[in-house]
């Protein structure tokens, strides 16, 4: 697969590795409730490495929407990357546009390390979606090709907003830019979507939602049926005909030999290819009978969806507007749009835990909120900004108004419920000389190194200390109270449970001969020298 290069790649290829792992802190000040919900302000670069003990591999659907590198945006570059050739052109604040070949270099950098975190922290049935414009939408494709193992799965063209339309103007010398993508990647190359379908509207002469054109109307369509829709809306178990109730159950049988479902997209094409054979003909069927086919397939006012997504109105600033009664943030994406993405990647998980870590205004957060209202959901959301004064302000105030309820223009609105916590990063688990820092407590010790050895968040319920949890035959256990004053001994041995398989044993110090642990099956790991760095 061809690979982009750009200048300090090298140094930011393993920068997620460097990235020290830092421990959270609940800020009860700026909480709500006890939800499991979470809004982290810091650095998304080590926000999620903070967030690898206990989510890795676990996140459904991750949507962000990175600065995109506009020119005119004043996002920085200061991930502490200290390699040489960084270090000749770094400077804090990224250039504008007379700087032009630097700017890309250091969104590029910028963005590497994260979207790592990122793929690591996504499920095997994960997928992510980046909000992306012109100026760097090839550059990503080509980094996410690289990073996400080729896993492309789409591109969506999303309207912008009229004022972003005017701002684009002037940044571009040929046509009015009215368009920004969402690229889509899965995690696994066989990951398949769930078709999604949308309601269809009558086509209104120059409105966006042009679905019906010609012969994909459905009257035209399903003629073949004998239905006749009461004023327009179609339903399959309306046939009225015999001649249409043979060709129904014609295509059942057909589409059954060929091994295909019945779906919309398997019922439009075998149509088709029933008007080529038969022409005219086939579509002038007219029978009386009323009688019902058996099988009730999907409305037929719905159609599949295409990644043309321009039925959705640029309206994030006039939905935030409404939440703080003016304007507090520049570039929020639209709540319906964010809502589409949830739901359709979590119609069958709605425990599903969802990711957005360039969080800006908490769009993200208000949408899972609502699908979570509209369906019951528990679906849990992870935001991560790094404004404070974005993060305590405008993120966490409209959460609040969202869950609580506010009065707006049109009236009050009702809180959706649920809650989050407000998470600052805190001290790093280990100092620069990769010794233990900071006050540690127990389980943070015991969930990092659980976690960098069975690619498992740890099960607090069953940790019983020493015991810390079991990865097919391993049991691990750790002996820790204060840091450098923990030895392993004879006693702790009589003491530790039983194990047909090997044992792992983490302390400060072991008083055991090695012919011993080998005895016991125990294999001894000093802290911190042995801990795995992730
Ligand atoms: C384009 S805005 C996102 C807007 C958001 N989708 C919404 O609907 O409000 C990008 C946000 O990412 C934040 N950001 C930029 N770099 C970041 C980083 N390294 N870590 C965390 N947040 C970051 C910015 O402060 C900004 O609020």
């Amino acid at each position: 697969m061809p690979t982009l290069d750009w200048i300090g790649k090298q140094a930011v290829v393993n920068h997620d590795k460097d990235v020290p792992f830092r421990l959270l802190k609940r800020d009860t000040r700026l909480s709500l409730g006890d939800s499991e919900n979470l809004l982290i302000k810091g650095d998304n670069l080590e926000a999620l490495k903070a967030l690898m003990p206990y989510y890795v591999g676990k996140v459904k659907c991750i949507y962000i929407d990175p600065p995109y590198n506009t020119g005119t945006e004043n996002w920085v570059y200061n991930d502490a990357v200290n390699s040489p050739e960084i270090r000749a052109w770094l400077g804090k604040v990224v250039g504008g546009e007379d700087d032009d070949l630097s700017r890309h270099d250091k969104w590029l950098c910028m963005m590497y390390p994260r979207l790592k975190l990122l793929w690591d922290l996504l499920a095997d049935d994960g997928v992510i979606f980046i909000s992306i414009d012109y100026n760097e939408q090839h550059h990503l494709i080509c980094m996410m090709n690289e990073i996400f193992k080729g896993c492309f799965k789409d591109s969506v063209v999303i309207r912008r907003g009229a004022k972003n339309v005017q701002a684009q103007f002037e940044t571009i010398d040929s046509l009015n830019n009215g368009y920004e993508s969402i690229i889509v990647y899965s995690k696994s190359r066989d990951y398949r979507f769930q078709k999604l379908y949308m309601e269809l509207e009558e086509e209104k002469p120059g409105s966006w939602n042009n679905h019906w054109r010609g012969t994909d109307r459905p009257t035209m369509r399903y003629k073949l049926f004998g239905i006749t829709p009461p004023e327009g809306q179609w339903r399959w178990g309306e046939a009225r005909s015999k001649k249409a109730i043979q060709n129904y159950e014609k295509l059942l049988s057909d589409l059954k030999k060929q091994g295909k479902a019945v779906t919309q997209e398997n019922i439009d094409a075998w149509y088709l290819a029933r008007v080529e054979e038969a022409g005219e003909e086939f579509d002038m069927l007219r029978l009386s009978e009323n009688k019902k086919p058996e099988h009730y397939i999907q409305p037929t006012n719905s159609k599949l969806l295409s990644n043309l997504w321009t039925d959705i109105k640029p309206n994030g600033s006039s939905q935030l507007k409404q939440v703080f009664g003016k304007k507090v943030f520049d570039t929020p994406k639209s709540v319906d749009l964010i809502k589409r993405i949830v739901k359709w990647m979590t119609k069958d998980d709605k425990e599903a835990v969802i990711l957005d870590s360039f969080a800006g205004s908490g769009t993200t957060g208000h949408a899972v909120l609502e699908v979570n209202r509209e369906d019951n959901g528990k679906r849990k959301f992870i935001l991560v900004e790094m404004e404070d004064s974005i993060a305590k302000g405008i993120t966490a105030e409209r959460l609040k108004k969202v869950v609580g309820g506010y009065a707006s223009d049109e009236g009050e609105e009702k809180g959706l419920g649920g809650g989050f916590q407000f998470m600052r990063l805190d001290t790093t688990l280990f100092d620069k000389d990769g010794k233990l820092s900071g006050p540690i407590t127990y389980l943070d010790l015991a969930r990092y190194i659980f976690f960098t050895e069975a690619r498992k968040d740890l099960d607090e319920k069953s940790v019983k200390k020493p015991y810390i949890g079991t990865k097919g035959d391993l049991d691990y256990f750790l002996f820790f109270t204060e840091r450098g004053k923990n030895t392993f001994t004879r006693e702790h041995l009589q003491k530790l449970p039983k194990s047909d398989g090997q044992r792992v044993v983490y302390a400060d110090r072991c008083l055991m001969s090695d012919a011993l642990l080998r005895k016991e099956r125990i294999t001894f790991k000093q802290i911190p020298y042995q801990v795995k760095v992730y």
